[in-house]
């Protein structure tokens, strides 16, 4: 529990973060077919740029995050499945979004970019915002995967890019698995742990309030920077911008995905389920639009 940011390395720029991977994976970037991209489907849609840049920044920043959370979960089975499969997946996801930014708008300056961003986003990851319990943290965790499961639901029905659609699929159906894991060890986890459905729904919903939060927020305003020197995040051009961005999103989200996935680690009878399902769908929709 003591980590600080401090302990992190600090490199960013490789495009190899990967290598350290030990298992087989369900797909490589060498299954992307970056050149044959159809650039002219992408390549004016500034918001897209703002969007994809956003998470491929994000998702960078996993090999950081992974490390507070296995200094959090120690020894044990979630920490070795964080750091044997999970950080390289979502390392992938970043190294593969990265690809395709780069491909399509190579005048964007992605190393310099990452390196602004991470300065600002590493003092987020600490442990201090962690859930009390480790039961309560993959409870946590399972939000995470669902809003990110959410946001390539969202992008690979938006886009009529063909590479840019299989690449959204596999990362989502990543995610998933992601989410699917979490799961599987917080029911582990609370057979010993006994959390009613009452500390379980606080933990879902304080991590959904969180969901739009600093992390887009910080990786929007350093892109902006980049692609615009000079103009200013205080500005109306931002503002729009950063709203076009987060609505693309919510246009094209699932809600009813997000919901199952969020309303699961409660384990609620049917008929109780199916109440609170429409509601938590518009509660899932005003946070992310707040
Ligand atoms: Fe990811
Ligand atoms: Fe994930």
């Amino acid at each position: 529990m003591s980590s600080t940011v401090t302990d992190f390395p600090k490199a960013i720029s490789s495009t190899n973060k990967i290598s350290a991977a030990t298992k087989v994976h369900s797909w490589a970037m060498s299954d992307i077919a970056y050149d044959q991209i159809e650039l002219e489907k992408v390549k004016s849609d500034e918001v897209l740029f703002f969007v994809l840049a956003s998470a491929s920044l994000i998702e960078s920043g996993s090999d950081m995050y992974t490390s507070v959370l296995v200094d959090y979960f120690g020894d044990s089975d979630v920490a070795n499945w964080l750091t044997g499969q999970w950080e390289h997946e979502e390392l992938q996801h970043g190294e593969s979004l990265r690809k395709y930014v780069e491909s399509v708008w190579p005048e964007f300056d992605w190393a310099a970019t990452y390196q602004s961003f991470f300065d600002e986003y590493s003092g987020y990851c600490t442990v201090n915002q962690f859930e009390p319990t480790p039961t309560l943290e993959l409870v946590a965790r399972c939000v995470v995967e669902t809003g990110t499961a959410a946001l390539y639901r969202a992008l690979e029905d938006y886009t009529d890019e063909p590479i840019l659609k299989l690449l959204a699929g596999n990362i989502r159906r990543d995610e998933v698995r992601h989410y699917k894991n979490f799961n599987r060890f917080f029911n582990q986890y609370n057979r010993e742990a006994g959390h009613g459905r009452w500390p379980i729904f606080k933990a879902l919903a304080r991590r959904l309030a969180e969901l739009r939060n600093e992390d887009s927020d910080c990786a929007l305003r350093h892109i902006f920077e980049h692609r615009y020197p000079g103009v200013g995040t205080d500005t109306d051009q931002f503002k729009r911008i950063s709203r076009a961005a987060r609505s693309l999103v919510l246009k094209n989200i699932t809600p009813d995905m997000m919901v199952k996935m969020f309303l699961q680690p409660l384990q609620l009878p049917g008929y109780v389920r199916n109440t609170v399902e429409k509601p938590c769908s518009q509660m899932m929709r005003f946070f992310m639009a707040s």
